[in-house]
């Protein structure tokens, strides 16, 4: 396929893929009468799956191999695919799966794209809004046809937070300590239900900030290139990557006002 090696090669057949599988989950997602049908839960009885989860990882490998049939592929459902190329593509099928449930507009088919362990190419279809978000390393990040540049951050105190908690409730009573140290200094704080859809909303300027705890590489690959090449600082604690410890997502300044909060409040911080 020519131009499938530039990151802007990758990126169309990446959104092509994201598209086709947006499309087939909206066709065929659950109705309030068959929301119970087809689930499992996973590493705890709040992290769920569902038969749609798999359709749509299914259809994206697929897609990604009748192209590119030596390439490596991570996926939250069907995990690590080997490869003889340098060339890895991290899925998450449906990111936001309890929203997709519930019929809730924020989930989001998200692909991304690494050469050599680095993220090329993303998109993030967020299919019940019609929004398809897109970046290319070095080259930008796009919702449609629109170029997106983040605004100037406000201070701490005048900003809108996203956050998100991971599955397992030793980790979420973690989580939700944190959170009383964080929602008295801020303007308030929202919880999306999908951290790429979060991560674009940053680069959208639908929130100023997000940050999140025990995120897996799938949730976050796509959306971090969005949210980066719109010129958030995407990022880790202590100058750290963004990773399961701490996925942090701000515009310059409140990325720092944000960080030093949250380093403060961190109880694994001593560990
Ligand atoms: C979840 C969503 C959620 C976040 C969780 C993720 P899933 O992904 O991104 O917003 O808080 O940490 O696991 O399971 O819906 O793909
Ligand atoms: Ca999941
Ligand atoms: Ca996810
Ligand atoms: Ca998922």
């Amino acid at each position: 396929m020519p131009g499938t090696t530039t990151p802007a090669g990758f990126l169309r057949l990446a959104e092509d893929i994201a598209r086709e599988a947006g499309d087939m989950l909206l066709a065929k997602r659950p109705s309030m009468s068959t929301r119970s049908a087809d689930i499992e839960t996973k590493s705890s009885p709040t992290d769920v799956v569902t038969v749609l989860d798999r359709a749509s990882e299914q259809l994206i490998r697929e897609r990604i191999l009748a192209v590119r049939p030596g390439d490596r592929i991570l996926g939250e459902e069907e995990g690590d695919r080997p490869g003889e190329t340098d060339v890895r593509w991290v899925v998450d099928p449906i990111d936001g799966t309890v929203n997709f449930l519930y019929g809730l507009p924020d989930w989001a088919v998200s692909i991304a794209v690494e050469v050599r362990g680095r993220v090329v190419a993303g998109v993030v279809n967020v299919a019940p809004r019609g929004e398809v978000f897109t970046a290319a390393l070095d080259e930008g990040a796009w919702l449609g046809g629109e170029r997106l540049r983040c605004d100037p951050a406000p201070p701490l105190g005048q900003a809108l937070v996203a956050t998100g908690f991971a599955y397992g409730a030793a980790r979420r009573a973690v989580q939700a300590e944190v959170l009383t140290g964080v929602l008295p200094r801020v303007r308030d704080i929202r919880r999306g239900g999908s951290c790429a859809v979060d991560l674009c909303s940053v680069a959208l300027g639908r929130v100023d900030a997000y940050y999140e705890r025990g995120v897996n590489y799938w949730d976050y690959a796509a959306g971090g290139l969005v949210a980066a090449e719109a010129g958030a600082r995407v990022g880790g604690l202590h100058g750290g990557p963004c990773g399961a410890e701490m996925a942090l997502c701000a515009p310059p300044g409140l990325f720092e006002e944000l960080h030093d909060l949250l380093a403060a409040l961190d109880p694994a911080r001593d560990s």
